[in-house]
């Protein structure tokens, strides 16, 4: 299909991940280099295109050196859904949907097309856009990697080599004080930074969102350790993680236009664990540690393929999709096979038989683990 793009726009929605610019590198250089394309840079996500005078051209020289940078030269936010906009107002909280108003805006800035690099609600917006006219194609973000249909997220495997490090640092201390260390890490609802960077690093237990954890279990595992003569245990938790009947744990205040928020679960978990056998617990947060700094290797090269792939696509007419990694090639998936539902860890994987196999508690027993029916057995990683 011939393309009449002659301008194009690319935005940067949620929280960062490591990763971003290189997207934004990719497109920048692959739209004018292979195309000819006009590019036009929207700051801070959807509200770019809601407030005035937040578009600006984006040039070779633009985007020179972002390479290894992490964050996002355009800025970002998780508070602007244009089909769900909050106004602080005197009397309170104002909801308005301004969806038609970013699809104008668009026109008027005489966009062809947008290029949205974000999450699952990001994307979410932009295929609820499509509907009403939006030409798009989604690149898939997040250190969470729970995006369907897509083996891997960009900045997620920048994220896991964060928490690995911290776990591999926090054995050293455990082992020196023979205490528990239990370190919290992101994710969301889904265990897929835990599982793997608790596998990678060797951790004694991890706790994921998909397998609700038995506090019994976990001290059985600890004692065990301890008869066997490993003074220390190192517990990875992921921060949707929740016991067994229980909830997971929230922050108590929520952002104005932003979603409830996640976290405390390790301090929560450790508490439980000193008041049922007195053992020497400490905590470790690592929170935004894990979306921050420059970007591997992998996700250089995967955040490259994705940005100049998105640009090629859109040139062959296949909009409202994401670029997506399967079976190391880059496809384009439809936005509405993206949105809606999350990639959780799925309990037949191997990923689990893994951790079991090599003795990891994953904080209940097998016969529970083999009993749930979770929405991730029936999508890979
Ligand atoms: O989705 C990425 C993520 O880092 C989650 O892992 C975490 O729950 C959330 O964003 C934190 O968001 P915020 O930056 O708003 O605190």
């Amino acid at each position: 299909m011939s393309t009449s793009i002659r301008r194009i726009g690319v935005l940067t929605g949620g929280g960062d991940a490591p990763g971003l610019n290189a997207v934004i590198r990719a497109v920048v250089k692959t739209a004018i280099n292979e195309y000819g394309w006009e590019v036009l840079g929207i700051e801070d996500g959807f509200e770019g295109l809601i407030q005035p005078g937040r578009v600006r051209p984006l040039t070779l020289d633009d985007v020179r050196g972002i390479l290894p940078r992490g964050g996002t030269i355009l800025g970002t936010t998780n508070r602007a859904n244009p089909f769900a906009y909050e106004v602080k107002t005197s009397t309170g909280v104002q909801t308005y949907d301004l969806s038609g108003d970013v699809i104008r805006h668009i026109q008027v800035l005489g966009i062809d097309l947008l290029v949205v690099i974000g999450g699952a609600g990001t994307l979410r917006i932009a295929h609820d856009l499509s509907k009403k006219g939006l030409l798009a194609i989604g690149v898939p973000k997040t250190i969470d990697n729970d995006i369907l249909n897509t083996a891997l997220t960009f900045g997620f495997d920048t994220a896991l080599n964060t928490a690995m490090d911290a776990v591999d640092r926090l054995h050293t201390t455990a082992e020196s004080h023979h205490r528990v260390m239990v370190v919290e890490l992101m994710g969301r609802d889904a265990g897929w930074i835990a599982l793997e960077a608790g596998i990678a690093g060797g951790a004694d237990v991890i706790l994921i969102p998909e397998i609700p954890y038995d506090l019994d279990v976990i001290v059985d595992k600890i004692k065990a350790r301890s008869q066997r003569g490993a003074k220390f245990s190192i517990i990875v938790v992921a921060e949707g993680a929740r016991p067994v009947g229980g909830e997971a744990t929230y922050q108590a205040q929520r952002d104005p236009g932003g979603v409830k928020r996640l976290g405390g679960v390790g301090e929560v978990f450790a508490q439980q664990l000193r008041e049922c056998c007195g053992v020497d617990t400490r905590v470790t947060v690592l929170g935004h540690l894990q979306r921050g700094g420059s970007p591997s290797a992998f996700d250089r090269l995967l955040a490259s393929r994705y940005g100049t792939m998105a640009v090629h696509f859109a040139a062959q007419g296949k909009v409202n999709h994401m670029v997506a990694l399967r079976c190391d090639e880059i496809i384009a998936v439809p936005l509405s096979e993206v949105t809606g539902q999350q990639k959780y860890v799925p309990l037949n994987s191997d990923m689990i038989l893994t951790a079991l196999s090599l003795g990891i508690s994953l904080g209940n027993t097998r016969q529970f683990i083999e009993g749930i029916q979770s929405p991730g057995d029936t999508d890979g990683h």
